[in-house]
């Protein structure tokens, strides 16, 4: 169950000092003694949160960061600094060690790769600030908790519907994510399992490195070596619908299916309405569900390591009713704290 608002702000303005003190801030508005005697009003901190975001180029990432902004709205208590990296891994790394340097009480981060940017999160988490980790994950496990949805569960959800669709035979080109970041990973074992022992071939597979431009690139050369092509299966939506353009500019979209994931409400959501792609697969921010375990982190509570938001598929068919759970009884529950 969701915690009122207000029981989350009463608990970090009353415990959550305990741990963070050293690096809390007063807020300028904390109000001073009064000179009649009267008691004064507690002192109120302010928590800064150093959000480390990879790229802003895809509409996802853009809904991440508002997701986050509009959560903390609601806390006088946080204050959220934003740093977008642009898509340059070095960069990000240098934004995390920024944060850490200035003191931030806590570090969120959406992380563009795995490995270069373990150390310097582990680097700050050593340091003693608190880290979640969103989205795309770090090795090892030195950050404070986890949180996403699971990226082989939506690849196999995929794979069974493109098995399905395709009455278990066909010919498919495969559109990967950043093959260093781990959800271009998952995405694409999940889609294996999920396919198992049909007749689909994939024909070509590139990485397009979760971008619509490169995605369209990688997909142009597809069409030019192959004649007949069932189905794309593009890693996220951007990816999916530069495929579709490459597709459409070669006159071949109607020949082919196409199919994406992350199902926002204004982008893969509005493209299966269209009749441009055929099916996407929901996958959430974790903006709002950061915002609430930070709550809790600064004011010393416990929090899970690792925290598997559920996701929804949305057809033609389902749309309207709001799409379709994802993973039948091995879905994972609803994750607000
Ligand atoms: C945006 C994005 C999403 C994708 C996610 C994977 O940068 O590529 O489209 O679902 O990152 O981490």
């Amino acid at each position: 169950m969701r915690k009122p608002i207000a029981t989350l702000v009463a608990v970090v303005l009353t415990a959550g000092v305990a741990v963070l003190a050293g690096c809390s801030k007063s807020a300028p508005e904390a109000a001073a003694p009064a000179e009649s005697g009267a008691p004064s009003a507690p002192e109120k901190k302010t928590f800064v949160i150093g959000m480390s975001q990879c790229n802003l180029g895809e509409p996802w990432r853009v809904q991440m960061n508002k997701d986050i902004e509009e959560a903390a709205k609601a806390h006088d208590t946080l204050k959220v600094v934003f740093k977008d990296a642009q898509n340059d891994t070095l960069v990000q790394q240098n934004h995390v060690r920024e944060f850490m340097n200035q003191g931030a009480d806590l570090l969120i981060i959406s992380p563009r790769e795995a490995a270069p940017l373990t150390g310097p999160v582990a680097e700050a988490y050593k340091k003693g600030i608190p880290v979640i980790v969103l989205d795309r994950a770090l090795l090892g496990e030195d950050f404070t908790m986890f949180i996403g949805a699971d990226n082989r569960l939506i690849g196999e959800a995929a794979g069974k519907w493109v098995r399905e669709k395709l009455n278990g035979q066909g010919k498919i080109v495969e559109l990967m994510g950043l093959q260093t970041s781990v959800p271009g990973h998952d995405r694409h074992d999940g889609f294996v399992k999920g396919l198992g022992d049909a007749a689909i071939e994939t024909i070509f597979s590139a990485d397009m490195k979760w971008l619509q431009p490169d995605a369209q690139r990688e997909m142009e050369s597809a069409l030019a070596r192959f004649p007949k092509i069932d189905l794309v299966y593009g890693h996220n939506d951007p990816g999916a619908y530069g495929a579709y353009l490459a597709a459409k500019a070669a006159g071949r979209e109607k020949e082919m299916l196409f199919v994406g994931i992350d199902g926002l409400p204004h982008e893969g959501r509005v493209y299966v309405e269209k009749g441009i792609l055929s099916v996407t697969f929901e996958y959430p921010t974790g903006g709002r569900e950061a915002v609430e375990y930070a709550l809790k982190i600064l004011a010393g509570e416990q929090v899970p390591r690792n925290v598997v938001l559920p996701s929804r598929f949305f057809t033609p068919e389902n749309l309207a009713a709001g799409g379709e759970l994802i993973g039948g009884s091995d879905a994972p529950a609803a994750a607000a704290p």
